[in-house]
Formats: C-alpha cells, sequence, structure tokens
C-alpha cells in the first residue's frame, strides 16, 4: 500500500510541474485534497490496512497531504502576485512622493543672503566653538565687565565656549585681512537660556559689517534701510532706538514696522575703536559699522509661529503648512 502513497505523490509533482493559473492550481487542488480527491480516498482507506502496516500508511498519507497542500498555498501566492502584476491599470492615481522641504529658518536665513549679496556684502564663514578672546575679549567686553552678563554663556573651558553671537566673526574677518570690507555671515550661536516660547538655547544670528573710510552712521541708516525694504516689502519703516553694545559707538535696537506694529529684530551701531585696534586697525583711519540680526524672530514674525520650540522640534506639520 505504501507503493500506491508513493505513485501518487509521483503523479502529483508530475502535474504540479505544468501548472500555469491559479484556475489550473484550483483543479489540482480538488483532485487531490477535494472530497472525492486522491489523497481523501487514501485517507479512508486507511482503516482497511492490515494494523501491522497502518501505523506506518497513516504517517505516509498524512505526510503527502501536509507537503501537497503547502506546496499549493505556495504556488498560490506566487500566480496570485503574477496575475495582479499582469492587470496593472496604469489609470489608477500614483502614490504621492513625499518632497522635502525647506525649513521656515532656512528660508529665512537664504533670503537674508540674498538681500545682503544684492547689497553687496560677501558671505563670510565662522566656527561655532570660539575661543573666549573672539567672542568677548577682542569686542570690547573684558573679562569681569559687567556686560558679559548679557550673554549667558555656554562655556566648554574656561577659554572656549559655544559662540553667544556672531559678532566673532567680525574679529576673524578683519584679523585677516586689510580694509575696505564689506561681509555677512549668518550662522548659530549658542546661550544658556530656558527652552520656552521665546527663548531657544541654539538659535541663528546674522551678522553684517562694513569697513571703509568715512563710513557713516548715515550709511548704515540707508543700507538697513534697503535691507528691510528687500526682506518685508517697499513700505516698511524703521526706527532707532539708543542702546547699548560693547562693540559698537554709538549702538542702537532698531524697530522694524511693515504694518504689524514696531517689532525689534536687530541691533547694531557704529564699530567701537577699541575693536578696531584689537585687529590691528587703525581707527583713526578706519571706520565702520556693525549690525546684529535674528533670523529666528523674523521667521516668527513671517510665518505667525508664536513659539519658538516649533522650529527646533521635528514635527513635519510645521514644514508642510509654510
Ligand atoms: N551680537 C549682538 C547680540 O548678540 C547683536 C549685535 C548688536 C551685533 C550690535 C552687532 C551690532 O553687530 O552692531 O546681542
Amino acid at each position: 500500500m505504501i507503493e500506491k502513497v508513493k505513485e501518487i505523490e509521483q503523479r502529483f509533482k508530475e502535474q504540479f510541474e505544468k501548472i500555469s493559473s491559479l484556475k489550473e492550481l484550483d483543479e489540482l487542488r480538488i483532485k487531490y485534497l477535494g472530497k472525492k480527491g486522491e489523497i481523501t480516498g487514501l485517507l479512508k482507506k486507511i482503516k482497511d490496512i492490515p494494523p501491522e502496516e497502518r501505523k506506518e500508511f497513516g504517517r505516509a498519507v498524512n505526510a503527502l497531504k501536509v507537503e501537497i497542500q503547502e506546496l499549493i498555498q505556495a504556488a498560490r501566492a506566487k500566480l496570485e502576485k503574477a496575475e495582479k502584476a499582469g492587470k496593472l491599470d496604469l489609470t489608477l492615481p500614483g502614490k504621492p512622493v513625499i518632497a522635502g522641504k525647506k525649513h521656515p529658518l532656512i528660508k529665512v536665513v537664504e533670503e537674508l543672503v540674498e538681500v545682503a549679496v544684492g547689497l553687496g556684502f560677501e558671505i563670510v564663514d565662522g566656527p561655532e566653538i570660539e575661543w573666549e578672546y573672539y567672542n568677548f575679549e577682542a569686542l570690547n567686553i573684558p573679562e569681569y565687565h559687567p556686560s558679559r552678563d548679557m550673554w549667558s554663556t555656554l562655556f566648554i573651558t574656561d577659554k572656549m565656549l559655544l559662540r553667544t553671537h556672531t559678532s566673532p566673526v567680525q574679529i576673524r574677518t578683519m584679523e585677516n585681512r586689510k580694509p575696505p570690507l564689506k561681509v555677512f555671515h549668518p550662522g548659530r550661536v549658542y546661550r544658556k537660556d530656558p527652552f520656552d516660547a521665546s527663548h531657544a538655547p541654539a538659535f541663528f544670528q546674522a551678522e553684517g559689517l562694513y569697513v571703509d573710510k568715512n563710513v557713516s552712521f548715515a550709511d548704515l541708516k540707508a543700507t538697513l534701510e534697503m535691507f528691510t525694504r528687500e526682506l518685508f516689502g517697499p513700505k516698511t519703516k524703521i526706527r532707532f532706538l539708543p542702546s547699548y553694545f560693547p562693540f559698537t559707538e554709538p549702538s542702537t535696537e532698531v524697530l522694524v514696522n511693515w504694518g504689524e506694529g514696531w517689532l525689534e529684530i536687530l541691533g547694531a551701531g557704529m564699530v567701537h575703536p577699541r575693536v578696531f585696534e584689537a585687529v590691528g586697525y587703525d581707527p583713526e583711519e578706519w571706520t565702520g559699522y556693525a549690525f546684529g540680526l535674528g533670523p529666528d524672530r523674523i521667521a516668527m514674525i513671517k510665518y505667525g509661529i508664536d513659539d519658538i520650540r516649533l522650529f527646533y522640534e521635528n514635527d513635519l506639520r510645521l514644514i508642510g503648512e509654510l
């Protein structure tokens, strides 16, 4: 009787090899596993087998049944996939491809750069890990001077820190070049500030510096007027408030209004003679202005975002919706 099982197995395999459609596969399944199928027939015979052969026969039949079931199942999956692919409907709408978008802060920084370049500034770079000397000392902020308190600094060692502003790039640029120069530097800065709706421990700044002979406050005013008009529109107005920065004299805070009230978005002033001395420029011969902008602030206003933390949390809705 065992021979009969082997013979059926042989036959099944020969027929199985030739299957090329789901319909044929189903017919084959019925032929072997159906109610009147070959395997079913063998199972029914188990009870008629002499007891000494019954166990072996039963085991062989069941093993074959399982094998056939598995082969059929695997073949069905394959054929279904193939038939589906054959029926590919090219008129169906495609799956949307999610494209990357620029972060609102990066968009603002890029816009600032574009405006600066348009006004004749050259883009320069500088490190985010900075010497205390460049971040403070050379900018006329000596150690123990109370004005250092304006920047809650993240020190790495006594002499090294995460820069608190982009102003050290003024020093680095002037140290390496002879005047005249007109440079712009956007970048990230760091402060030991709480992470709340209006503060972040890391944020952006952009620095402008112009050094030449006979640069006046009127030049600064004209430049900032053009800058803000390019950025916010031709009707933009600016207003200067007296302020204090150790590296400029006089110093000013600039308020901008393009129809939404006055907002402070930058600090500026005429380069302090001590800063020129620190880089070896003769303050009697050279004059200049400097300004520092806050791209985060600008992006918040421009895109109507009331919490700076949104820029630094990876919520893709922020990017998708702008
Ligand atoms: N570095 C200043 C700050 O972080 C901003 C600033 C003010 C930059 C006046 C300047 C400037 O270049 O002239 O608060």
